[in-house]
């Protein structure tokens, strides 16, 4: 017997993991049992990667071992770049990624295969999706091609890949948090997509497929973009309060706010509003973190929503001088750790992923020939 309709799976657990956990009304995101504030505050993505992908903090060689190998996995073959560079300028960047990630399985070396060691494509598409997001990027602006820069880690190597100038130190620490921020988020929906493909048992690529045709939604990812066009469009602080009204009163989402599990301030807001200030006050620019708090403060009078991971990180980004309509592509950078996680995890104790619907159409219908219906 069907039990009842819960719409959007919400509150639905589906799996055991331990890869995450959210505590949604206290405010907590934990990877693998460490609070995400106390990573940020002291680890680096590469750290944080080897944290989910092996379940345990690496000793200072195996984190170095770890970032030879991001470093030397970041080439592109050459077979890829041919179609990269037949896609048209204008395309999406979450488009040509989806291409990209599903393409370069075709022309992995073995050991990386899909279907081979899949902690050997886990790294893989983490070292080699700046390269994709640059060299696309670069094409697009006439920029020179990217040289490979293996002395730089990997926050610093994706803020020049979209730059095409290595970031001062708060930079790459901005991104670098950003991307720890971003790793990963438990059973969100672009994740649940990487783990459907790998409970067939399809491979590493098309589950990674999946997860960026997922993200790309603006329900999930490219909110942090739609914040940045709101922030524009109010222009100065003493805008925000009408405009916000506004688009409320019309029913319209404010991106940035709101969150399917957190019922109090996504911990990682308060991680990035941080974040946010310090990179206006190194920029002298503060007016964008200045309109996020007047923007911060109607909303919450308004609807009680508090902000999500959305709000600040597109001001930051800006900020480190990466074009909008790469926010969630740099999402996806850093969310390809916690799908490649979370694919690994099914592979070890697969369930094949079948929900049921509950049917309410019609019953016991009559077949007519085509040429009697009308
Ligand atoms: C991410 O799942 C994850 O973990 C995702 C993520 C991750 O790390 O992977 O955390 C990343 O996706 C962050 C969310 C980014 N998206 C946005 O900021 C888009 C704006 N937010 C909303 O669309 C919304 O809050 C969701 C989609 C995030 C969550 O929506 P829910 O849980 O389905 O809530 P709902 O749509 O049922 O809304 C409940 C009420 C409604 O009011 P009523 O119609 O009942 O009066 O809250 C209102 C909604 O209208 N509401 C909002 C709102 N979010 C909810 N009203 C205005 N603006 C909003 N942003």
């Amino acid at each position: 017997m069907a039990g009842e309709v819960q719409r959007g799976l919400e509150d639905v657990v589906a799996l055991e993991s331990q890869i995450c956990f959210i505590d949604g009304h206290g405010g907590r995101l934990i990877y693998r049992g460490y609070d995400i504030r106390e990573l940020a505050e002291q680890s680096t993505f590469e750290e944080v990667a080897y944290l989910l992908w092996y379940g345990r903090l690496p000793t200072r060689a195996q984190l170095d071992e770890l970032r030879t190998r991001l470093a030397r996995l970041r080439e592109i073959p050459a077979e890829l770049t041919g179609i990269l560079d037949r896609i048209p300028k204008e395309c999406a960047p979450m488009d040509v990624l989806r291409t990209a990630v599903s393409a370069l399985a075709h022309f992995e070396p073995a050991e990386t295969r899909p279907g081979a060691s899949s902690i050997g494509g886990a790294q893989r598409l983490t070292a080699v999706l700046p390269s994709i997001l640059g060299y696309f990027h670069r094409r697009r602006k006439g920029l020179p091609p990217l040289a490979p820069r293996p002395e730089l880690g990997h926050a610093q190597y994706l803020l020049y890949a979209l730059r095409d100038r290595e970031g001062s130190e708060l930079e790459g620490r901005a991104l670098d948090i950003a991307l720890i921020l971003h790793a990963d988020h438990e059973l969100n929906a672009s994740t649940f997509a990487a783990r459907v493909t790998a409970s067939t048992l399809s491979d590493l690529y098309s589950a990674v497929t999946s997860a960026v045709g997922t993200l790309k939604g603006p329900l999930h990812g490219g909110a942090n973009e739609r914040v940045m066009e709101l922030l524009n469009e109010c222009g100065t602080v003493d805008r925000v309060d009408a405009i916000v009204r506004g688009k409320l009163a019309r029913h319209e989402r404010i991106m940035g706010f709101g969150h399917r599990v957190y019922k109090v301030e996504d911990p990682r807001a308060t991680i990035l509003r941080d974040w946010s200030y310090r990179a206006g006050e190194a920029h002298h620019d503060l007016h964008y973190f200045e309109l996020l708090r007047e923007l911060e403060r109607v909303v919450h009078r308004e609807k009680g929503l508090y902000p999500n991971v959305d709000l600040y990180s597109g001001s930051v980004y800006t900020l480190l001088g990466i074009p909008s309509d790469l926010f969630t592509p740099v999402f996806a950078a850093s969310r390809v750790v916690g799908w490649t996680a979370h694919v690994l995890e099914e592979y070890q104790d697969l369930r094949l992923i079948r929900p049921t619907a509950q049917y309410i159409g019609p019953v016991d219908l009559r077949y007519a020939p085509v040429d009697q219906r009308a």
